[in-house]
């Protein structure tokens, strides 16, 4: 499916209007998207620990009972549709395409229930979920937790919705040859960054914390809701593994470079 073609692989920048000024590059220096702070490359892959939070984020944390979660940061669901809709997804666990194992894990596949949730079952989904999403900390002094999401794919549509902080998603179009990378800003000045962002099923996704625009006083993080039609399982989600970027990045060893910080190191 996704073939390593020689062709060039086009690349489409969605920057916003402050991010175009520094995409004045040559060939040579073609960034994917200007490049985070060297705290939130140099994260270390832990889940973040709420008690090193600064205390506004500390509040955050505690007041919506939010936990660490896999893919970087802190989480809470907050609503699951009750309505149950039939599955629109195939019958087997969403894997990486560098998966080796592909006919176990596809078609072929047999349902542990085990795996899963307690009355999960493949064929059912609930209409849609919600949860809330914290990511902390771009290297602030005093801030602990996770300041990176890792990329990660879902089966379903999801809506997001910025709540406070700023910063920087990254998409790439895996269900597209060659693959696009997109990238935009997140923040609350709307004349050139986005409060709502739809990224549809198929695409692996990936953020970043960025620190606050001058004169703006708070804690550097990324605090949102997402709305996930169908909802969320687990079954529909999977990570990009360091393998599955070269394949989608079809080798180019630049843009493999850019991304693979945002790749979760395998346990
Ligand atoms: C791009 O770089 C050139 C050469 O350094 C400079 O003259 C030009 O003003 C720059 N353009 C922007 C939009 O920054
Ligand atoms: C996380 O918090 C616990 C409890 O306060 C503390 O003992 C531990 O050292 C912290 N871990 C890190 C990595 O900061
Ligand atoms: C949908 O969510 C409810 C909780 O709101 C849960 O009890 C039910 O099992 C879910 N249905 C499916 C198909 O997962
Ligand atoms: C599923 O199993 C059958 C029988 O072993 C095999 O012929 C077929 O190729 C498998 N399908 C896939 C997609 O691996």
């Amino acid at each position: 499916m996704h073939s390593s073609s020689l062709l060039a692989t086009t690349l489409t920048l969605t920057l916003t209007s402050t991010m175009a000024a520094s995409s004045n590059s040559t060939i040579k220096d073609n960034l994917l998207f200007p490049p985070p702070p060297p705290s939130v490359i140099s994260a270390p892959q832990v889940l973040p620990n709420a008690s090193i939070e600064p205390p506004s984020t500390q509040s955050i944390i505690n007041s919506l009972s939010l936990t660490a979660f896999v893919e970087g940061g802190y989480m809470a669901e907050t609503d699951r549709n009750p309505l149950e809709i039939p599955s629109p997804f195939p019958l087997y666990p969403a894997t990486t395409f560098s998966d080796p194992n592909p006919a176990e894990d596809g078609p072929n596949y047999t349902f542990d229930p085990d795996s899963y949730r307690p009355g999960f079952d493949p064929k059912k989904r609930n209409a849609s979920t919600t949860i809330y999403y914290l990511l902390t900390g771009a290297g602030k002094e005093g801030s602990g937790g996770s300041p990176k999401g890792y990329l990660h794919r879902n089966r379903g549509r999801i809506i997001h919705t910025l709540h406070r902080g700023r910063g920087r998603y990254v998409v790439l179009h895996a269900d597209e040859t060659p693959c696009r990378v997109e990238s935009f800003v997140v923040g609350k000045n709307v004349e050139k960054e986005k409060v709502q962002w739809v990224v549809d099923g198929g695409k692996y996704k990936g953020t970043f914390v960025l620190p606050l625009e001058d004169g703006e006083d708070d804690d550097e993080m990324v605090f949102i809701s997402e709305t996930t039609v169908p909802g969320w399982e687990v079954f529909d989600h999977d990570f990009l593994d360091r393998k599955g970027l070269e394949m989608l990045m079809e080798g180019d060893e630049e843009k493999i470079r850019q991304l693979e910080w945002l790749v979760k190191q395998e346990e």
